[in-house]
């Protein structure tokens, strides 16, 4: 049973994903006019990877929240089922992508490699979320589902960061900072969400003593 505060956090998160996805799906016009000023040029020579990335993680966008959604994946377990593996095949295609583009970025080497490190972690806690579902492991899916989820709001952590990052640092070094700050405290979080939420399955100690 959600609690009004996870309500709350989950309407907000869809609204901010909704939000992401109609900036993001501007890009797919192609129209070199949308596109990040300080980075048109490298969009230009690199538009087949930038379209692999943004379309790729989109889709796994659209779809994350609505896979959180107890009373949906349990009445509609196919379509649950489905949505997930059109998740994982979006998050592997614009993780790839991103990966790319990762080596061409705006501050260079700093974000290069924070934006690398992100790339790897959402195809590594996605690949560990698929693999655990087959194992019929569901609980341990669900928390790799969360790192996932959380690694790939990352996108909308950026775009709330950059701007006050970059009036205090300036552009160079603010979106250098931001290429790091804009996942790793969403890792964290969502470690501490799991394990708060195990924490919360386990019995009461005393009762594990009578048992
Ligand atoms: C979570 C993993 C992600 C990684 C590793 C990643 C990586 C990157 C990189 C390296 C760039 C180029 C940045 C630069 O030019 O400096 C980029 C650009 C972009 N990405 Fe991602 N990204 C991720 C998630 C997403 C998501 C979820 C979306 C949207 C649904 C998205 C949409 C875009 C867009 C629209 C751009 C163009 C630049 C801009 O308008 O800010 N990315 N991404």
């Amino acid at each position: 049973m959600w609690t009004t505060g996870t309500r709350v956090g989950w309407t907000v998160m869809l609204l901010f994903v909704v939000l992401l996805v109609l900036v993001s799906a501007r890009y797919l016009t192609m129209d070199p006019q949308v596109y990040f000023p300080r980075q048109r040029e490298v969009y230009e020579a690199h538009t087949a990877w930038l379209m692999v990335h943004i379309g790729g993680m989109i889709l796994a966008a659209a779809i994350g929240p609505f896979q959180f959604l107890r009373s949906f994946r349990n009445r509609y377990r196919r379509a649950h089922r489905i949505a997930g593996r059109v998740y994982l095949l979006g998050a592997l295609v614009g993780g790839v992508g991103g990966l790319y583009m990762a080596q061409l970025s705006a501050s260079g080497t700093i974000s290069d490699v924070g934006f690398s490190l992100l790339a790897i972690a959402v195809l590594v806690t996605s690949g560990m979320a698929f693999v655990r579902i087959r194992a019929g492991e569901v609980q341990a899916h669900r928390e790799w589902m969360t790192r996932s989820y959380a690694l790939m709001l990352a996108a909308v952590t950026l775009r709330i960061y950059a701007p006050f990052l970059e009036a205090w640092l300036g552009e160079q070094d603010g979106y250098a900072l931001v290429a790091w700050v804009s996942w790793v405290p969403n890792l964290v979080v969502a470690e501490y969400l799991v394990r708060r939420n195990a924490r919360r399955r386990e019995p009461p100690r005393d009762v594990t003593a009578l048992a």
